[in-house]
């Protein structure tokens, strides 16, 4: 993989599925980068809402209230629909039609050998995930991203092959109808491993996460609550932070000299784990209370106000899109 360092940054193009709501650990990787980003680039970050059907088809029931979530997650974060095109992937049907097209000279051997589908297919076993559409998802992926001719990409390390699906893809169509699109390069998203409340990482799946949208008294609780060294049994006990999960969370989350200053009191048991897990509680607040206020806040201004805000996003990547699928349909003589 060539190093997306070195080539300057364009235009950035990225996506999430809904599925729920966003933890702390959602945050510190993608999200927290598209709030970066957004200030510094020319962004399109979108709901990708059409993929959380390639795994969740027969249960479409919560998707609605899924992408809302999920878009208020991501406004209340702080992704602001003025300094980046904000959008649902459904309501730009080009992303299907530019699908089919790459469909059309995508050979199955390369999506056969993706490892996220080998992986999956072996780990998942009360699903039947034996669908074109599930063994598709890349090439979708593909023309979510190349619709837009960015040059950059931002996902985490496990979107990487995909990212590299892409390029073939994309060299592909170069090969076979003429240079329409930049080659988009990954840029990877440094996240950092966040265990959850059990100690292991955290996943909305083993139940140990704490969400953007809990409420303060929540985390607390959830905190209080949270596993710490094992052997450290009693107060008077000296504990081990390198092998307490609240100390892997103060190091995320809380300042040098502060987590420098529990490092020794904890050996020393000048410490003891509930004023510890407090600290870590407001540190974790900077970031939530913010969050939860700009939520109060697009909340007050009504259910429309979701709506119109995808409208708005909708129609710029339209725009932008439309121009893509002129040149490919004119590249592949359509
Ligand atoms: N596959 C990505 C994930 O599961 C989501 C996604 C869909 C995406 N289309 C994309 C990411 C385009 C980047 C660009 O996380
Ligand atoms: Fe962990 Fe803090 Fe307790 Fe030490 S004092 S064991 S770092 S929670």
């Amino acid at each position: 993989m060539e190093q997306s360092a070195i080539a300057p940054i364009g235009r950035i193009v990225s996506g999430i599925q809904p599925s729920g709501r966003l933890h702390l650990g959602n945050y510190m990787g993608a999200l927290k980068n598209w709030i970066d980003l957004q200030d510094r680039h020319e962004c399109f970050f979108f709901i990708a809402d059409w993929h959380a059907l390639s795994t969740n088809y027969e249960k479409t029931g919560a998707l609605r209230d899924n992408v809302r979530e999920l878009l208020l997650d991501f406004l209340s974060a702080g992704l602001d629909p003025e300094k980046c095109v904000l959008f649902q992937q459904s309501h730009v049907v080009a992303h299907a039609e530019l699908y089919l097209l790459l469909g059309m000279m995508t050979p199955v051997a390369w999506l056969l050998r993706n490892p996220t589908y080998k992986d999956q297919m072996a780990q998942i076993e009360n699903r039947d995930l034996a669908q074109y559409g599930f063994l598709g998802y890349p090439v979708l992926q593909t023309a979510d991203i190349v619709l837009y001719r960015p040059t950059h990409v931002p996902v985490g390390q496990d979107q990487i092959p995909h990212l590299e699906l892409a390029r073939e893809i994309v060299r592909r169509f170069h090969s076979l109808y003429g240079e329409v699109f930049p080659e988009p390069l990954p840029l990877l998203t440094e996240s950092p491993k966040l265990p959850g409340l059990d100690g292991r990482k955290m996943s909305k799946s083993y139940d140990n996460a704490v969400f953007l949208s809990d409420s303060k008294e929540t985390v607390a609780e959830k905190f209080k609550t949270m596993k710490t060294d094992t052997q450290r049994m009693r107060r008077s006990d000296p504990g081990r932070p390198e092998e307490c999960p609240v100390f892997s969370l103060h190091q995320i989350f809380t300042p040098r000299e502060t987590v420098g200053s529990i490092d020794r009191d904890c050996r020393v048991a000048a410490i003891g784990c509930i004023d510890c897990k407090k600290i870590l509680a407001e540190e974790v607040e900077r970031i939530l209370s913010p969050s939860r206020e700009r939520r109060r806040e697009i909340e007050g201004q009504g259910t429309g106000r979701l709506r119109e805000i995808l409208d708005l996003g909708a129609e710029k990547a339209k725009r932008e899109a439309s121009l893509t699928m002129e040149r490919v349909r004119e590249a592949m003589k359509i």
